[in-house]
């Protein structure tokens, strides 16, 4: 059976890849809170628990010998204009988001390569355009497309494949969280179903290995 480990699988989209993959994948769901990895492991049908912390100094990657997805879905949203976002406030953010993603992905190549696996980053829209009061997330998520991007060719000779996904707003805790700080109303039809985004990670792991989607967009069909 192959293995795909997903990060932040213990809420929102992680979740949802996870349940996805866990159709014909063992996966190993990770979180910080070692309850809910736990819970969540022994709801799918072949999985195992990794409790990290990305936004930690270090952390080690479960020792795997052959790894076919890793789908890195764990992130945090940023603050606010550039005039009110402190240092820590940017390291943060660039920590998880960015820092995490690259330290994670080193420590796993052996296992990819093994594998000839596929990187999946859960970008953003901003990712590809940045706007007011964004600033933190936009840059995290722009380096991580940079990052996406140079993995990517560096490791097209090994024959793993590197994509990048980049969905709008999604229904999810951050999109809640977001929507309070900007106030107005929770609309969650403007949104993106969380099972949306899955559907477009199988697309990319289920494509025939000779063929890399290096960037996927997708936008909720009735936004504002
Ligand atoms: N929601 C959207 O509108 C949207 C749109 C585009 C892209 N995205 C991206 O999609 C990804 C998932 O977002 P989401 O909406 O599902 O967010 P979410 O509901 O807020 O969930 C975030 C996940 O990341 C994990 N996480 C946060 N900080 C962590 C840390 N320091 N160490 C380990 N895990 C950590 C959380 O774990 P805990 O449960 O332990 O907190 C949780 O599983 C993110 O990269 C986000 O930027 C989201």
């Amino acid at each position: 059976m192959k293995t795909a480990l997903v990060t932040g699988s213990t809420r929102g989209i992680g979740l949802v890849v996870a349940r996805d993959l866990a159709r014909d994948h063992h996966v190993v769901v990770h979180g910080r809170s070692e309850e809910a990895v736990r819970a969540i492991a022994a709801s799918l049908p072949s999985a195992t628990a990794w409790v990290a912390d990305l936004g930690a100094a270090s952390f080690e990657a479960p020792a795997l010998d052959s790894l076919d997805v890793v789908v890195h879905a764990a992130g945090v949203i940023g603050g606010a204009e550039v005039e009110r976002t402190t240092l820590d406030d940017w390291r943060r953010v660039f920590e998880v988001n960015v820092f995490a993603v690259a330290e994670l992905t080193r420590q796993l190549l052996p296992a990819l390569r093994a594998a000839e696996g596929t990187v999946v980053t859960i970008n953003s829209g901003s990712g590809l355009t940045a706007g007011p009061g964004g600033s933190t997330y936009a840059a995290s998520k722009f380096a991580l497309r940079a990052l996406t991007d140079s993995l990517r060719e560096e490791e097209r000779p090994n024959g793993v494949r590197v994509s990048s996904v980049h969905p709008g707003r999604v229904d999810t805790d951050m999109q809640h969280e977001l929507v309070e700080r900007e106030g107005g109303e929770y609309d969650a039809a403007l949104y993106l179903e969380p099972q949306s985004v899955a559907d477009a990670v199988r697309l990319v792991v289920d494509l025939p290995h000779g063929a890399t989607v290096e960037s996927l967009s997708l936008r909720p069909t009735r936004r504002r």
